[in-house]
């Protein structure tokens, strides 16, 4: 009997210390397993920024140079396709998923003139998060569209790869001029913009490759696109006029006013000279929303 309860005594203590030693070993593994995923995003975002010199910016690049194109594609994740992985299953990680369209109101006024058209493709510059106040979220949701994402910051870059959108997504920006060029770009959350030269800078910055909007077409193999939404702060009419129109078809825009410094009419006025026309403008009584909704005549 002595011998017995002895065994069962010695028992009752070695499986309960070996199940928390087995679970101590799978916290220390799951930690630094958290801890490699944390330092890998940093390193997965910066590598993004660290350019080396290569003679494919400023006025003598042609914005259609194959090695541009080429320099492109090395800039574009493809959809769903980032190193960093956030579910297995690529389901959206979205931070309200309850909320269908967190557009401020642009993506109805497209969705109306597109009668609700399936299996389109957009382009969203100044994509931020990629969820708050998107204005492509709900045609990729509920429309099955696909399209690009671009957003300069990495602070707000890492944030779209995180949220499993079914876009292609772009650090980068879009250029000012109609060659590729590099900025200074100011980080400021939902106000970053391109620092333009000779003005103040306030606050940080990071360098960022800019492309011209065609160039992105180009890498792309398209020639046209359902929706272009375009709020970059106040450089709006400067990327509209790097566009070759002509070449290719961009069936809606919707286009931030509120900081272009010629004004909503200068932006009117030079769509108009390209054959849109406003079809509505959205606005937002706190300043979330101050565009123009363009279709073609
Ligand atoms: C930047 O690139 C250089 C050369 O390609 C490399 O040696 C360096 O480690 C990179 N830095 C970062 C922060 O990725
Ligand atoms: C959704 O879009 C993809 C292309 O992006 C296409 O292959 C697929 O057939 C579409 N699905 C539906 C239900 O329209
Ligand atoms: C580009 O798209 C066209 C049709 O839209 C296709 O014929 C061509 O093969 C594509 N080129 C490449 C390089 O994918």
């Amino acid at each position: 009997i002595m011998v017995k309860l002895g065994r069962r005594f010695k028992y009752s203590i070695i499986i309960p210390a070996f199940i928390v030693t087995l679970i101590l070993v799978y916290k220390l593994k799951w930690d630094s397993s958290l801890q490699t995923a944390v330092y890998n995003e940093q390193e997965e975002i910066w590598k993004w920024y660290n350019y080396t010199e290569d003679n494919l910016n400023g006025p003598k690049v042609s914005m259609d140079d194959p090695r541009v194109i080429q320099k492109v594609k090395n800039f574009l994740i493809k959809p769903l396709d980032n190193k960093l992985k956030y579910s297995t299953d690529h389901s959206y990680r979205l931070s309200n998923p309850e909320v269908k369209d967190p557009s401020m109101g642009q993506a109805e006024k497209i969705r109306n003139i597109l009668q609700n058209r399936r299996n389109g493709f957009f382009i969203e510059a100044g994509a931020l998060d990629g969820e708050t106040r998107s204005n492509t979220l709900y045609f990729e949701k509920y429309l099955n569209w696909t399209g690009l994402l671009i957003e300069p910051d990495p602070l707000n870059f890492i944030e779209i790869m995180k949220r499993n959108r079914r876009a292609w997504l772009s650090p980068t920006c879009l250029s000012i001029n109609p060659y590729p060029d590099v900025v200074l770009f100011e980080q400021n959350r939902n106000m970053g913009k391109i620092a333009v030269k000779g003005a103040k800078v306030t606050g940080t910055t990071v360098n960022v490759q800019c492309f011209p909007f065609y160039s992105y077409l180009l890498a792309l193999n398209i020639t046209h696109v359902d929706y272009f939404s375009l709020d970059i702060e106040g450089l709006e009419l400067d990327v509209l006029k790097t566009i070759p129109f002509k070449d290719i078809n961009i069936e809606t825009l919707s286009v931030e006013f509120a900081h272009v410094p010629g004004g909503k009419n200068a932006v009117s006025e030079y769509m108009f000279s390209q054959g849109y026309i406003i079809d509505s403008e959205v606005t937002h009584p706190d300043w979330l929303a101050n565009d123009f909704i363009f279709t073609k005549m």
